[in-house]
């Protein structure tokens, strides 16, 4: 079988991020998020934001997708896409800072991110390595994962 190119992968993973987004429970916010990750072994995992009453305990979508992944038995994320609506005056959604140094344990600094935002029929999507989200990330290099 041919070997997908970097444009399809992207492409499937958005469309699953985006597919995983119909699942979001978020009746406080009203703001449904998708995500997917791509590991090394070829497989997509997939998450979207599980609220809460109280609300700290809110879980975003890119936690949920790593976490899925890294729980299968999974150690690296090779690539991760989020999609969100579009609000007004908005000109793209990024993961949170908390998401981000979760996504620096299992993907390396040039992985990117596809972040998408819908707005009616059309998805407009950036891309930008995790390196360029969070520079200088806290890190304990010398553990043994
Ligand atoms: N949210 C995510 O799922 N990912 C992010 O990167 C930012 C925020 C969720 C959390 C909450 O359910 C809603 O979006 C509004 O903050």
């Amino acid at each position: 079988m041919k070997k997908p190119t970097k444009k399809e992968i992207q492409t499937a993973l958005l469309n699953a991020a985006q597919a995983a987004r119909e699942n979001s429970y978020s009746p406080y916010s009203k703001f449904k998020v998708g995500a997917a990750v791509l590991t090394r072994s070829g497989r997509i995992y997939t998450g979207t934001n599980i609220e809460n009453a109280s609300f700290g305990l809110t879980v975003c979508a890119e936690r949920n997708a790593v976490f899925a992944a890294v729980g299968a038995g999974e150690r690296e994320v090779v690539a991760l896409a989020l999609v969100t609506e579009k609000l007004p005056g908005a000109k793209i959604n990024s993961p949170c800072g908390a998401c981000r140094q979760v996504l620096t344990e299992f993907m390396k600094p040039n992985a990117p991110i596809y972040m998408a935002m819908l707005d009616g029929t059309k998805r407009t999507v950036v891309t930008k390595a995790l390196k360029d989200l969070l520079p200088l990330v806290f890190n304990l290099t010398t553990v043994k994962k």
